[in-house]
């Protein structure tokens, strides 16, 4: 079994490093900067992780800061990336502790690292259940993006939270991995997953999603999200929205597994969800590049949003 991507550990922040994947290390955080670092290097990343290192690093600065200064902490741990709604939600959730204490706080960022494991299962669950109703009753090819997965929250994940709970059912027969330029989440981190795992799976390039879709190679699409937006819009890892009309044109599923943390009701629309762009000289040394690192999917592609504790439909 693999490590947990974020833990307590006392008295410090324990990082599995995912940059360093498939060798297992861990970053030891015992300071905001240091966290602030892990999150921009995508050491921790992952919408859900994310939100609960957004509260643990609160809970870190608020041994040593209190007042003005914490805040100040705190909202530096929420803009390190802009994209994962749960970064800033899993800070406000810790800050709104600091009045009753350090005591208080690390008590509702552990809170929040307990509600995820329980968030991911009921996803996993539900997700497993709404595939069996959209695609039958049989083992099925599941396309996925980037790593929505454990090492993308505590435990279980979301859309391998899905693939797992469908697994343990005996019901997956091929995941597709799409191995998600330029940092790789899928041929590093969603690959390693699914090995620990035994659950049969082929990397391919991302550019070989919408084909494999379109010559009826795949039965759904199962991914995560960084943000759902109030009309059904979802931010994703750069490369979803081409696999969302991929599989709109082959009428199979599209589904977002993602828990209640990462639908935000404040962002009206995909328009206004801010995209992080990231430095050129992870796609590309020899000349310009540009590299977005998430893209929306409009609601109107998506077949349904499983969370934590519904089924939305947002198309
Ligand atoms: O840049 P990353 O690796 O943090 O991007 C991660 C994703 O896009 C995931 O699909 C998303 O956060 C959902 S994780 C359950």
């Amino acid at each position: 079994m693999l490590p947990r991507a974020i833990d307590w550990a006392g008295d410090r922040i324990v990082l599995l490093d995912q940059t360093a994947l498939p060798r297992l290390t861990t970053v030891e955080v015992t300071d905001v900067d240091t966290l602030i670092d892990a999150i921009r290097r995508l050491v921790v990343r992952g919408a859900p992780a994310l939100g609960v290192a957004g509260a643990l690093g609160v809970a870190l600065a608020a041994r040593t800061l209190e007042g003005a200064e914490l805040e100040t902490a705190a909202e530096r741990i929420a803009v390190a990336r802009p994209t994962a709604v749960n970064l800033a939600g899993g800070v406000r959730h810790a800050l709104a502790a600091a009045a009753e204490g350090p005591d208080a706080v690390l008590a509702a960022a552990l809170e929040l690292r307990d509600a995820d494991i329980a968030a991911c299962h009921a996803i996993g669950d539900r997700g497993a259940d709404l595939l069996t109703e959209l695609c039958g009753d049989r083992p099925l090819r599941l396309h996925t993006h980037c790593n929505a997965g454990a090492l993308a929250c505590v435990e279980w994940g979301t859309a391998l939270g899905v693939v797992r709970s469908l697994h343990q059912r005996g019901r997956v027969e091929l995941v597709v991995a799409d191995e998600t330029r330029p940092l790789l989440q899928g041929a590093r981190i969603t690959a390693v997953e699914l090995a620990a795992e035994q659950v049969p799976y082929r990397v391919v390039v991302d550019g070989a999603g919408p084909s494999l879709i379109a010559r009826g190679l795949v039965d759904a699409v199962v991914v995560g999200a960084d943000r759902v937006a109030a009309n059904g819009d979802v931010a994703n890892k750069i490369g979803t929205y081409p696999l969302a009309l991929a599989a709109a044109r082959a009428g199979i599923p599209f589904v977002v597994a993602a828990p209640e943390t990462t639908l935000d009701p404040d962002t009206p629309d995909g328009s206004a969800i801010e995209i992080e762009e990231r430095a050129p000289e992870e796609v590309f040394t020899g000349g310009p590049a540009w590299n977005p690192a998430f893209d929306v999917t409009p609601a109107d592609l998506v077949t349904a949003i499983v969370t934590d504790e519904r089924v939305w439909r947002p198309g």
